[in-house]
């Protein structure tokens, strides 16, 4: 793409950079739940388009604001979807996650790579606002310092989630280089959450064992005792994606993406935590094909470069989480919706 090219699509998309009219991809998903409520308070419940391949639509969520069955590697339907609502922002959250994506590589590469290339194309065809795709610790590997890993540092994953993810990465911020398309994006570490069940991660067991300690007070966990992974608890994983889309673009060093930090701890002291409010609590440990996955990345991450461009802070430590998890999943398991 020469210069001329470039002035065109700047000129086209990056003018207001105003968000009005929002698409978010893989909708019905642990974050796009409870993300596409919160922007639906923010934004206006109409200017947000929820879309998913699923069709099995919660009632609440369906009543919530206008809803598109979407397969984000067919880019025709994307194109029509984009066109039919006016969309100039688009939350990217369609994605076949680690452990799944271990099982079936394939599939998470079309996924991963196709479902966002075809995202990234409509945007910069369409000139839009403003593009967020979440990346991920996963884009870690075995290489990589495992304390206090850098924003910039060595990114060399061994699962096919994390080389999507890299390649994602990089992607991203070739098309703001080379075309002005305001991509941004933060790298989640595990998002623990009640109110939708994680997609198939490896971290999903920092979730799965709140729902057993809860309905059976012991829980089989399929990586190590002693595997330290960082965490976040889903309010404040919805505020920083929030708060990096409307952040000023003069202070971001970085686009794809930013190291984000909340909690670390090992599943020792997660249980800990639970055993503070359910004491019979217990934990057996039979490790399965995703430590190999959680032991590739970091402990803790470095998230200096996120407070500093765009004032990153969490607010939920592990205590204040487990609490919040174990009062909210004891209501939702008494009386389901
Ligand atoms: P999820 O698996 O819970 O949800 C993904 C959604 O995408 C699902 O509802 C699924 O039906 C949908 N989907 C799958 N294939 C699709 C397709 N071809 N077209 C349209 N929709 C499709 O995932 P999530 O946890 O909500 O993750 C969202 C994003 O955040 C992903 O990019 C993921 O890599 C990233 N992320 C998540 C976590 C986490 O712990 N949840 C951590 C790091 C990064
Ligand atoms: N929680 C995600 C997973 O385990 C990390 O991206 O796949």
């Amino acid at each position: 793409m020469d210069d001329r090219n470039n002035q065109l699509y700047l000129g086209a998309g990056v003018a207001t950079g105003e968000m009005k009219r929002i698409l978010v991809t893989g909708a019905l998903g642990q974050i796009g739940s409870e993300l596409t409520l919160e922007l639906r308070k923010q934004y206006g419940a109409d200017n947000v388009v929820a879309t998913d391949l699923r069709n099995d639509v919660p009632k609440d969520f369906a009543e919530s604001g206008p809803y598109e069955n979407l397969d984000v590697t067919e880019g025709s339907s994307l194109l029509n979807v984009v066109k039919k609502h006016k969309i100039d922002t688009i939350y990217h959250l369609a994605a076949i996650l680690s452990g799944v994506g271990e099982q079936r590589p394939e599939l998470a590469y079309s996924v991963n790579m196709n479902g966002l290339k075809n995202v990234l194309d409509v945007a910069k065809d369409r000139g839009m606002a403003r593009v967020m795709v979440p990346s991920s610790i996963a884009v870690f590997g075995p290489s990589t310092p495992h304390d206090n890993t850098p924003q910039e540092t060595v990114l060399r994953p061994t699962s096919m989630y994390g080389v999507t993810k890299v390649a994602g990465e990089l992607l991203c911020d070739y098309y703001w280089k080379k075309f002005g398309l305001d991509v941004r994006g933060v790298r989640y570490p595990g998002l623990i959450s009640w109110k939708t069940p994680p997609g198939g991660g490896t971290t999903d067991y920092a979730v799965a064992i709140y729902h057993e300690a809860i309905q059976k007070k012991h829980y089989t966990c399929f990586v190590k005792e002693s595997t330290v992974l960082p965490m976040m608890y889903m309010p404040d994983a919805l505020r920083a994606i929030i708060d990096l889309a409307k952040a000023d673009g003069n202070r971001l060093r970085y686009r794809n993406a930013y190291n984000i930090s909340a909690l670390s701890f090992d599943v020792a002291e997660l249980a800990d935590s639970i055993r503070q409010h359910i004491p019979e609590f217990t934990v057996a440990y039979e490790p399965d094909y995703r430590q190999q996955i959680a032991d590739g990345w970091p402990h803790t991450v470095d998230d200096r470069a996120a407070r500093l461009d765009w004032d990153w802070k969490p607010e939920y430590d592990l205590s204040a989480m487990t609490e919040d998890m174990l009062s909210n999943l004891g209501r939702l398991i008494e009386t389901p919706a």
